[in-house]
């Protein structure tokens, strides 16, 4: 096993404990729609289909970024992949670099050839290795996509993290240039603020996922598996630090109309999918929340899905909304 495996299991491992979590209420909660007791529509009639990258999908609902692969990685891939290509909602691979590193195969199209799959690979990793390297994580999984991840605190708790930020933008224009795919970038649980997506948008990307405050925290996930005292120290006052997803989402919106955005960072059912929409968002996307099933088995993941899906659907029917169109227009309130 690498170093980047050894790593890559001890992430998913942390990832599970409740304690690695932003520990105040999310902020969605504070979020009220506006419920109409006169729906005037069958629960039967309701639609939540939706476009992405040209393509048809069951619901604007991505699996979110995880795993790349590596001993457990890969069984977690598996089971994401059978439940993306059995219910239509596009897959979000973890970071592929120790699999584009080391040469090993990446078998998510052969269990899902119809699904949407976005690559992923880190900035740094993408100014360091050149539009090649990223060609290359893109052609072995047949991506849709190509996510990039911005991860500066992660990097910077992580230990032997990339420190160096320098160069990233122009790099990344340059990918952006020459892939035939769309570039989306994100963030791990910090966010995307706005001075960040215009200059993400300068570099030549229009899709960009938030990844907000709320949910998973790297920097807490980090500092469990820290053993460094001193670092512990410096550290402490960064264990929560970054930008609430619902207050990004708002900003992001107001202030920049024509990125497409993809709500993340904290979303906990599909009512959260249905508020992110509202505020603006085409897609959301969701990590944590599958990877306990996504250990078990693919019908777990399908299970936790289809709770997200009809949930969104109940959101649609109490708020008299026949399809996402409709949804978009519904009032939001803030308790
Ligand atoms: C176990 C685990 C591994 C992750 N690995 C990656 C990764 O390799 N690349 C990436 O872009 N994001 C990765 N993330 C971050 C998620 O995609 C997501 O942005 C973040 O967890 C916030 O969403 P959540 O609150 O729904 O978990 C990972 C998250 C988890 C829980």
């Amino acid at each position: 096993m690498t170093s980047i495996d050894k790593r890559k299991d001890e992430h998913i491992e942390y990832a599970m404990d409740p304690t690695n979590r932003k520990t105040e209420n999310s902020e969605f909660d504070r979020l009220v729609l506006e419920h109409d007791c006169v729906p005037e529509i069958s629960f039967d009639e309701i639609d939540v289909s939706s476009m992405f990258l040209n393509q048809s999908i069951s619901a604007p609902l991505i699996i979110g970024a995880m795993t790349g692969g590596s001993r457990e990685g890969d069984r977690i891939n598996e089971n994401l992949a059978k439940a993306a290509q059995k219910l239509q909602i596009p897959l979000a691979l973890g970071s592929q670099r120790a699999a584009i590193e080391t040469g090993r195969t990446q078998k998510i199209r052969e269990i899902a050839p119809d699904a949407l799959i976005l690559g992923n690979l880190g900035a740094t990793q993408v100014r360091d290795h050149g539009v090649e390297f990223v060609k290359r994580a893109v052609e072995s999984v047949n991506a849709d996509a190509m996510v990039i991840h911005f991860n500066p605190l992660q990097e910077l708790i992580q230990p032997g993290g990339d420190t160096d930020w320098s160069r990233i933008l122009s790099e990344i224009k340059k990918c952006s240039e020459s892939l035939r795919i769309p570039i989306i970038a994100k963030e791990v649980g910090s966010g995307i603020s706005v001075r960040s997506a215009k200059k993400l948008q300068f570099g030549g990307i229009n899709w960009m996922e938030v990844a907000g405050r709320g949910g998973t925290s790297w920097a807490r996930i980090e500092m469990s598996r820290n053993s460094n005292d001193y670092l512990k120290k410096v550290a402490e006052p960064f264990l929560d630090w970054g930008m609430d997803t619902v207050s990004l989402i708002k900003l992001i919106r107001r202030n920049m109309n024509t990125a497409n955005l993809i709500g993340s960072g904290g979303i906990r059912n599909g009512l959260d999918v249905a508020k992110c929409l509202i505020l603006g968002c085409d897609l959301a996307a969701v990590a944590q929340p599958f990877l306990s099933p996504a250990r078990k088995s693919s019908e777990a993941v399908i299970e936790a899905v289809s709770v997200y899906t009809e949930q969104l659907k109940w959101a649609l029917f109490l708020t008299g909304s026949r399809n996402l169109i409709d949804l978009k227009k519904v009032k939001v309130y803030e308790k």
